[in-house]
C-alpha cells in the first residue's frame, strides 16, 4: 500500500539503548507494559530514572516524533500509567505525538436497519466530503478526522459526508451509481450527529488535563453563542 510508512531500525529494551542518544532522534515507538501498582517494566528502570532528571531542559527532545503503545490489564486502578507517564514526560521534554486523539459525544444515531430502503454496504475505501469546517480548530477538527481513512480509489462509490451546523457534525454515508446523466444516492448508513468534546495530544486517557489541546467547557456554551468549527452555520449552500 502506498500510505505506509516505511521504518526501519534497531528494535531494543529500553534500558540496553544508549539513552543520552534520544536527543537525536527523530522518530521512536516505544511499547511499554504496566508492572506492579502502575509501575515501569524492570527493564525499562533506568532509562524511566534518567528521563525523570530534573535538570534535563524542557526542549531535550524537540526532534523526536513519538508514539506509545501501552499494554495494561483495566482490572488495575493504575490501567496503562507507565505509557501514559512515559507519553507525558516525552511532551514535556518537547517531543511530539505521532497521532492526536479527538473525542466527541455522539447523538441521534440511527442504525443501518432502521433507515428506509437502506442500500448495501460497501467494502471500497470511501470518498470524503467535509463542509463548514473554517476555524483552525475546525481544519484541526477535520484532518484528524480524514485521517481515519485510507486513501480511497479514484473510482469509489462510496462517498461519506462530514457537515457541520453550528458544531454539530452531521454524518451520512452513501453510494452512488451513474444513471445517464444523473447520479442516483443511496445512503447505506449509519447516521449520527458528532459534538467535538476534546483534542487530547497522544494517548486517550491522559494523566491531566495538561495533555489537553482543545476541550469543550461548560462555560462556552453561553458565551455569546460563540461557534467553534466555522463561523457560518453551515446552511448557505442550501440557500442557493
Ligand atoms: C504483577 C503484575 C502487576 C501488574 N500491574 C499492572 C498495573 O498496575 N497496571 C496495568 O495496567 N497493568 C498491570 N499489569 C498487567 C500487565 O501490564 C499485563 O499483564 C501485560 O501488559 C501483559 O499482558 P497479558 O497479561 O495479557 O499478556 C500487571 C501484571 C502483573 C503480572
Amino acid at each position: 500500500m502506498e500510505d505506509k510508512i516505511r521504518i526501519s531500525g534497531p528494535v531494543l529494551a529500553l534500558d540496553n539503548y544508549p539513552v543520552s542518544q534520544l536527543i537525536h532522534e527523530e522518530f521512536a515507538i516505544f511499547v511499554v507494559a504496566t508492572a506492579g501498582q502502575g509501575d515501569e517494566p524492570d527493564n525499562m528502570k533506568r532509562f524511566w530514572k534518567f528521563l525523570l532528571r530534573k535538570n534535563l531542559p524542557p526542549n531535550s527532545l524537540s526532534k523526536l516524533k513519538y508514539g506509545v503503545l501501552g499494554f495494561g490489564d483495566s482490572s488495575f486502578s493504575k490501567f496503562n500509567f507507565a505509557a501514559k507517564k512515559l507519553h507525558k514526560r516525552l511532551a514535556q521534554l518537547g517531543a511530539t505525538p505521532l497521532v492526536d486523539i479527538a473525542s466527541f459525544t455522539l447523538s441521534g444515531v440511527v442504525m443501518r436497519h432502521d433507515i428506509p430502503d437502506i442500500g448495501p454496504m460497501s467494502e471500497q475505501y470511501p470518498h470524503l466530503l467535509f463542509n463548514n469546517f473554517k476555524t483552525d480548530l475546525g481544519l484541526r477538527t477535520m484532518s484528524i478526522l480524514k485521517y481515519l481513512f485510507p486513501v480511497p480509489k479514484a473510482d469509489s462509490k462510496r462517498v461519506i459526508t462530514f457537515a457541520n451546523h453550528d458544531d454539530y457534525i452531521c454524518f451520512r454515508q452513501h453510494t452512488y451509481k451513474k444513471a445517464g446523466k444523473d447520479i442516483e444516492l443511496s445512503e447505506i448508513g449509519p447516521r449520527f450527529q458528532m459534538k467535538l468534546y476534546s483534542i487530547k495530544l497522544g494517548t486517550l486517557e491522559s494523566l491531566d488535563a495538561a495533555d489537553t489541546e482543545w476541550a469543550l467547557r461548560p462555560y462556552m456554551n453561553t458565551a455569546s453563542k460563540r461557534r467553534f468549527l466555522s463561523l457560518e452555520d453551515g446552511w448557505q449552500e442550501d440557500d442557493q
